[in-house]
């Protein structure tokens, strides 16, 4: 198992999961069927996009169905897990997951409206600080909400948004561009709001340091922590993050368009001069029913809710977090680390003279479980296309040419990083007619 020609070989990668101290926990997970490639299921490295669903969780959505039939409106206070406090069963948990104190946490709506429900606190522009500040390779969501909340304070979002791009050759923006740009120009920074892990790149930013220096600066920094949760182990209340939001179907696995998360920093949990948007679940709950006119506020993260919890789609997050507490995530992180050293080291050897390049960044300590990986001469959606129906290996594409390769610590295996490896090889060695090969 030692030669360079045998750690590429399928044996090695069944030898690794064979000697796994963690291994993953796939009979915990539905891995879809595959219906090419020769396996009985896929390679599945798209969980940064949406994660597997847990074998559990349809008990736990069943609970909630077969407490709705049997006591109707009366679910709300004696349902097996009572509605009405229903957001306070998944607290705890999220808490633990993002590094946070219970107070400080939420789970409520999607992630781009919390988003919006931040910056509406948060982002507070003056004539001498105008400026939120994004990466430039933003999640365009993210990119749309900050153009919109500049338009909602009477700005041109030309001139209030700022997109940090890497420095010219380099594919990421790293740390250092960042600290450079708030020593300069943090003066004009009302809202910093970067990507914790960036969505295209892979890259992990270095939360404590950006943190530390946008608020020397002056400025408030918010995370979208979308492909950072349940990916890389996260300390928002030490690092003083002031704000994040999340959503909970990628690494967290809680199912499609599952309801996100917020943290809030407890510096900020008791400040009623913070504008905000309001609802009934902003209230206290203990005064919420006397159905008063005016909104009885609460000093935890609870009072940037609006609505009623919307149980079914919570109820998946409640099962999804049982497991990341079964497993730790810092021993998630370990494995994490292997996993995706194993993608690195594959797609090196294999890709070398193809034309595919690895644009996360090498160190580890700047990445979680994604590799993206820039392909030229055929189209990235095409690629993917292939690996699927050729290979039985899901990936995903970002156009035009980012194949993004997730190998999720939880349900993915040495073997499956293999598959994905070697299936790409395959594709790219073997392009179809009218697809160039231009290295
Ligand atoms: C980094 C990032 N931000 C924002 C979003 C938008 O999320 P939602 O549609 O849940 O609001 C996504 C979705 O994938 C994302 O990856």
């Amino acid at each position: 198992m030692t030669t360079a020609l045998s750690s590429l070989g399928e044996e090695y990668a069944l030898h690794l999961d064979a000697v796994d101290p963690l291994p993953a926990r796939r009979a915990d997970f539905h891995v879809p069927p595959a219906t090419a490639g020769g396996y009985a299921e896929v390679a599945y490295l798209a969980g940064n996009s949406l994660g597997l669903q847990p074998r559990a969780t349809r008990a736990v959505l069943e609970q909630e169905l077969a407490d709705w039939a049997r006591l109707g409106v009366e679910g709300h206070l004696e349902a097996e897990r009572p509605w009405k406090p229903y957001h306070e069963f998944v607290r705890d948990g999220t808490a633990r997951l993002v590094g946070a104190l219970p107070v400080e946490t939420v789970v409520m709506n999607s992630l781009t409206v919390n988003l919006h429900l931040m910056m509406v606190s948060f982002y507070r522009p003056t004539p001498q600080r105008p400026a939120i500040v994004v990466e430039d390779s933003t999640f365009p969501s993210d990119s749309y909400a900050v153009q919109s909340q500049a338009r909602l304070h009477g700005l041109d979002p030309a001139e209030a948004v700022v997109r940090l791009r890497p420095r010219p050759g380099a594919d990421c923006l790293r740390t250092d561009d960042v600290l450079d740009f708030l020593r300069t120009e943090g003066h004009r920074v009302a809202l910093l709001m970067l990507g914790g892990v960036n969505y295209l790149t892979g890259e992990l930013m270095d939360i404590p340091a950006i943190t530390a220096a946008g608020r020397a600066a002056g400025a408030v920094v918010g995370w979208d922590l979308a492909h950072a949760t349940g990916n890389v182990p996260l300390r928002l209340h030490d690092w003083a993050v002031d704000w994040a939001a999340w959503c909970h179907y990628k690494y967290v696995n809680s199912g499609p368009g599952a309801v996100a998360g917020c943290f809030v920093h407890e510096r900020h949990l008791a400040d009623r001069s913070l504008p905000k948007l309001q609802g009934w679940w902003s209230s206290d709950p203990v005064t919420r029913f006397a159905m008063g006119p005016d909104v009885d506020p609460v000093d935890t993260a609870d009072s940037w809710q609006l609505s009623n919890p919307p149980i079914l789609a919570m109820a998946p997050v409640l099962d999804s977090l049982r497991i990341f507490d079964e497993v730790g995530m810092e021993a998630l992180r370990e494995r994490s680390v292997r996993l995706t050293g194993y993608l690195a080291e594959l797609l090196d050897a294999t890709c070398a003279g193809l034309p595919a390049r690895v644009v996360t960044p090498a160190d580890p300590r700047r990445r979680g479980s994604q590799l993206s990986v820039r392909i030229s001469g055929t189209g990235a959606g095409d690629v993917c296309s292939r690996l699927r129906h050729e290979h039985g290996v899901i990936a995903d594409a970002r156009q035009p040419d980012i194949v993004r390769f997730a190998p999720a610590p939880l349900y993915c295996t040495h073997h499956d990083v293999w598959r994905a490896a070697t299936a790409l090889t395959a594709v790219l060695s073997s392009p179809r007619p009218g697809e160039k090969h231009d290295g």
